[in-house]
């Protein structure tokens, strides 16, 4: 039996992954803020498929929330096989409306977390000389979308220098990179989805299995859609400030709907 563990497993795309990896056999180790919530998904998972789901509340915004989650990947006497930095959100507002504290706290969650996971995963991977890590980033990564944006490049790029650090070792990294998802990413943030058009929308289970189809095959990136693979390509020919134009609008729109 292998163990994954997930960061922010209770809802859109961290939920598909747990369902997705449950119904394959694997115990789970699930992480985010709100343990009822946890408990409540991994009871379920537990009773539907059989598997060992255990809980770990912690906020990735916070040292402790970091050191626990931490501890947990370099415990090598029960060790995590496949390790998703997949928690994360959007802040309300552009460049300036955005309070710094909350700027802040998006590079912790979407950069600093996805760094110290990872560096505390993959050396118990590496002796085993087996595992994966799957950042879940974003087509955000590569256009200019504020600080969401920013991170989400961060990420990418991290993912696949790390990956390429780690050949040969039998540990595999990839970033995820999904268009717009149906979850409750927007809703929490306050923003109205209602200009983005029907096709652009993406589902979560979907999302899922074609990345961990794409992490079996050992790519670093993966674009999970066809729709999406035709943008980022059509996006290089695009000029920049046109690109910038669309980008920044699309999906932002703020306040009620
Ligand atoms: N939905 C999209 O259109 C889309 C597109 C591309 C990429 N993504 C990326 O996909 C990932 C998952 O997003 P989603 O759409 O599935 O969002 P979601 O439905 O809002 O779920 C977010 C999950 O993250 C957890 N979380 C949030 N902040 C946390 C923190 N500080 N510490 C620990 N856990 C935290 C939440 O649980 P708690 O509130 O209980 O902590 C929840 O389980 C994110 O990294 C997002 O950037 C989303």
């Amino acid at each position: 039996m292998t163990t994954a563990l997930i960061t922010g497993a209770t809802a859109g795309i961290g939920a598909a992954f747990a369902r997705r990896l449950a119904r394959d056999g694997h115990n789970l180790v699930l992480v985010a803020r709100n343990g009822e919530r946890l408990r409540e998904y991994a009871t379920e998972l537990h009773d539907r498929h059989g598997v060992e789901a255990s809980v770990l509340p912690a906020d990735l915004s916070t040292d402790e929330g970091l050191t626990a989650v931490e501890e947990r990947l370099g415990d090598r006497e029960h060790p995590v096989d496949l390790l998703v930095n997949n928690a994360g959100f959007g802040n309300k507002g552009r460049f300036l409306d955005v309070p710094m504290a909350d700027e802040l706290t998006m590079l912790k969650v979407h950069c600093e977390a996805v760094l110290r996971l990872t560096a505390a995963a993959v050396p118990v991977m590496r002796d085993r000389r087996k595992g994966g890590v799957v950042n879940v980033a974003s087509m955000a990564a590569f256009v200019p979308r504020g600080t969401y944006g920013a991170s989400k490049a961060w990420v990418v790029q991290f993912t696949q220098g790390a990956a390429k650090d780690l050949t040969g070792s039998g540990v595999r990294l990839m970033a995820l990179c999904p268009g717009f998802v149906r979850t409750e990413f927007h809703e929490r943030a306050g923003m109205d989805t209602g200009d983005i058009p029907g096709w652009m929308w993406l589902d979560a289970d979907r999302v899922v299995d074609t990345g961990l189809r794409d992490l079996a095959r050992g790519k670093p990136l993966s674009v999970p859609d066809p729709r999406y693979k035709a943008l980022l390509g059509a996006s290089r020919l695009v000029p920049r400030a046109l690109l910038s134009k669309a980008s920044s609008t699309t999906g932002r729109k703020y306040g009620p709907k």
